[in-house]
């Protein structure tokens, strides 16, 4: 997608450079900056302290990990691999992506290693992208649908009305984004879009990221707080809830950030569909129940306790927010029943999100 006009990846390998460049994500909206990552440690470090975060993108920036690593001159594989899968523990591309690397690297020398992993690791980065633009092209039929609908009940009716939670936009993959994949290209077949932003605290990733994305490609969006879509969805103000995925078990449950569950909770009350957008690799064939089954990461207390923003001198600053001493929660991420999800969009079609469904898609996909 576009940075200033100009086209932009999150990730890259900088062959001039000899170096993995990023965005650094820490830094938006209000600074745009790029990290370069030369070591294993860079790479860990960018995952942890979300530098880079989105489900495809944490499991493309491992693979480029294991290429630095073995840069490096790293002997071990399997530790390579270890160390990179404890990064974060909810988004299953992490171990998608790693797995993929060792089953392609296992059979060579050693010395063909560090070469072949480079070149993987920007064949996934490649296949991310594609994959995340056949999503939107999949998601933009829905849309068409939808906007026709709504036309022919209100035909003065001014635009589609999404809402997103948290940032599943090009930021969070390679390029174009999961859950956002289908707006873009919705806004380039000329239907006209208005996007609910929630803001999704603690990390404010609705707020900073897809809120300065949508800005970039000119799309309108308004930030809400996180607690403000039951409301508009009670008064019509919704057509469609569209989120991304870090997780999905065969039976077409899904963990996503902290709170989308609510979201999907109120869309049902308010009959209104809710998607989910993700490539294969975020489905974990070998979980049924996400509730019961799919690790929740549990962050820093103080992401809660504190917030980031410019000050009033226009420097990026921290601020406590809550009283001192209270005890803080801080889970990242909850889980959508299957019951309450509409369809899941992948770069494969559309599919129902039941156990049926995904078996037809992994019959496909032959895993
Ligand atoms: O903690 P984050 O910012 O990595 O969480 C990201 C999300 O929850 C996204 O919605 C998810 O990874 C899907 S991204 C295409």
């Amino acid at each position: 997608m576009h940075v200033n006009g100009q086209p932009c990846r999150t990730i890259w390998f900088d062959a001039a450079q000899d170096c993995v460049k990023v965005i650094d994500q820490t830094r938006l909206p209000h600074h745009f900056e790029i990290a370069a990552l030369r070591t294993l440690d860079d790479a860990c470090h960018a995952i942890v302290s979300m530098q880079i975060r989105g489900a495809p993108l944490i499991g493309v920036t491992a693979a480029f990990g294991v290429a630095l690593a073995l840069r490096e001159g790293a002997d071990e594989l399997d530790a390579v691999c270890a160390r990179l899968l404890k990064t974060r523990p909810t988004a299953v591309n992490l171990r998608w992506a790693l797995d993929r690397v060792r089953s392609h690297l296992e059979p060579l020398a050693f010395a063909a290693r560090a070469e072949a992993a480079l070149a993987l690791a920007q064949t996934l980065a490649e296949e991310d992208a594609l994959a995340c633009s056949a999503i939107g092209d999949h998601g933009l039929q829905l849309l068409k649908e939808i906007w026709t609908a709504k036309r022919v009940a209100n035909p003065a009716a001014p635009c589609l009305n999404v809402l997103t939670h948290c940032n599943a936009g090009w930021l969070a993959t390679v390029d174009w984004g999961t859950a956002l994949a289908p707006l873009y290209k919705a806004h380039a077949h000329g239907i006209p879009l208005h996007v609910w932003v929630d803001e999704t605290r603690p990390r404010n990733q609705g707020a900073f990221l897809t809120a300065w994305e949508l800005q970039q490609e000119g799309i309108p969006h308004t930030v809400i707080v996180d607690n403000a879509g039951g409301h508009l969805m009670q008064h019509g103000e919704v057509d469609l809830c569209i989120v991304g995925s870090d997780r999905t078990t065969a039976a077409g449950d899904v963990c996503n950030k902290i709170g989308t569950y609510l979201k999907a909770l109120a869309a049902h009350d308010n009959g209104i569909p809710f998607f989910v957008a993700l490539p294969v690799s975020t489905i974990d064939f070998s979980l049924q129940d996400g509730v019961r089954e799919i690790p929740i990461e549990q962050r820093h207390g103080s992401e809660v306790s504190h917030m980031q923003g410019l000050n009033t001198e226009g420097v990026l600053s921290r601020v406590q927010v809550m009283a001192s001493h209270s005890a803080v929660n801080n889970y990242g991420f909850d889980v959508t029943p299957a019951r309450l999800v509409t369809a899941l969009i992948t770069e494969h079609g559309v599919f129902g999100a039941d156990a049926v469904s995904l078996q037809t898609l992994r019959a496909q996909l032959g895993r």
